[in-house]
């Protein structure tokens, strides 16, 4: 069933010409096909089932990653998340040396610029990265390389999200902060944190001196939350861990008081609608609560979470969302201005993407 609003598709085309940024995307969900079979291939691993249904999300719950098991949990829970972290686990575990790093890097900036994106904050969660523990600085100088080279070569800039695990305990947490924040690694700008809230309950607290050691040391913050979790995930995040966005927060929609604080507080929320669907936060496109938040007045980017492994691309969904709930070209440009707001890039970098942003709106009016 379509939204009320719905109207015909918006040309892809159109969508990819905008300048704009992404947000709310993880380097673990944008491995190709073929990416992970050449790796698979390289490092001798056989794969867990048929090639041609390595992304089918319904064959997730079986998978176990190759050495440790991390992201998903066990079972209970939201069972297309946890599963499907899994699965990040075992993609992830594919990757063993630090070129083999820098190529999914690489390609991951490549994969941007071919939707149009100019400039993206990633997500990194070395813990699915299994085969670098105890190495993360090493992988995190491993994806810069590729980061930087395809920078020179005129791709989407990328600044890198470091990722703690929701069940990760205090003290890990504590260590991987103060690890970052003593050496620096080149293009990392934000701690973050994700992993399923439905495995873990309520992390705020524990993750508190983490966040506020990264706070200290200027470090942005993003919070995954109001996905598997309500809004007093959201708000934990906001109280709790000094989030300036949250990546989904789509929850918060059951809570006027929430809505009113998002407002005031100029909080953006990562929202990635078919990574609700086919994860089963929400049943449809359809039953979405992204045009309500949209109409409540909360700052929405749109963006797509593990685009790779969901079989889609940012102007997909874009133009999805533009026919379910009947969004033009001027939403659109919206959507690309709140996208290069929101964004962790260098204000330099902003200000030229909103220069060329509203170059392209004039140039290209409704
Ligand atoms: N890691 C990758 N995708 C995720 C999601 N949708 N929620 C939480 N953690 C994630
Ligand atoms: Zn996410």
């Amino acid at each position: 069933m379509l939204h009320p609003n719905a109207t015909a598709r918006i040309d892809e085309e159109a969508i990819r010409a905008l300048p704009k940024a992404e947000v709310h995307v993880h380097l673990e969900g944008t491995f190709s096909l073929l990416d992970l079979l050449t790796l698979a291939k390289e490092n001798g691993v056989p794969l867990p089932g048929p090639a041609a249904t390595l992304f089918d999300i319904s064959s997730h719950d079986a998978f176990d990653a190759p050495e440790v098991t991390t992201g998903g949990g066990a079972g209970a829970g939201s069972a297309g998340l946890s599963g499907f972290l899994r699965f990040l686990d075992w993609q992830c575990g594919l990757v063993r040396t630090p070129a083999q790093a820098a190529r999914v890097a690489y390609a991951f900036a490549a994969r941007q610029s071919a939707s149009g994106i100019r400039y993206s904050d990633v997500i990194v969660n070395p813990t699915h990265w299994n085969t670098w523990r105890g190495r993360e600085l090493e992988l995190l100088d491993a994806l810069a390389a590729g980061l930087d080279e395809a920078d020179q070569d005129g791709l989407c800039r990328v600044g890198m999200a470091y990722s703690l695990l929701r069940s990760q305990s205090p003290t890990e947490a504590e260590d991987a902060v103060a690890a970052l924040v003593a050496a620096s690694p080149r293009r990392v700008v934000a701690l973050s944190v994700d992993g399923d809230e439905k495995v873990t309950g309520r992390t705020g607290e524990k993750f508190q001196g983490a966040f506020a050691a990264a706070a200290a040391a200027g470090l942005h913050r993003t919070v995954h939350a109001g996905e598997s979790s309500g809004p007093e995930g959201v708000w934990d995040a906001i109280d709790l861990l000094q989030a300036e966005r949250i990546d989904h927060g789509v929850r918060s929609i059951e809570d006027p008081a929430l809505i009113e604080r998002l407002i005031a507080d100029g909080i953006t929320l990562g929202v990635c609608p078919r990574s609700n669907v086919t994860l089963g936060i929400y049943p449809s496109w359809a039953e979405h609560p992204l045009p309500r938040l949209l109409d409540a007045g909360v700052a929405v980017t749109l963006n797509t979470d593990d685009p790779a492994p969901l079989g889609s691309t940012l102007e997909a969904d874009w133009a999805v969302a533009a026919q379910q709930f009947g969004f033009g070209h001027a939403e659109l440009v919206g959507f690309a201005g709140r996208s290069i707001d929101a964004s962790f890039a260098d204000p330099d970098t902003k200000a030229g993407l909103r220069a060329e942003l509203a170059a392209h709106a004039e140039a290209v009016p409704a």
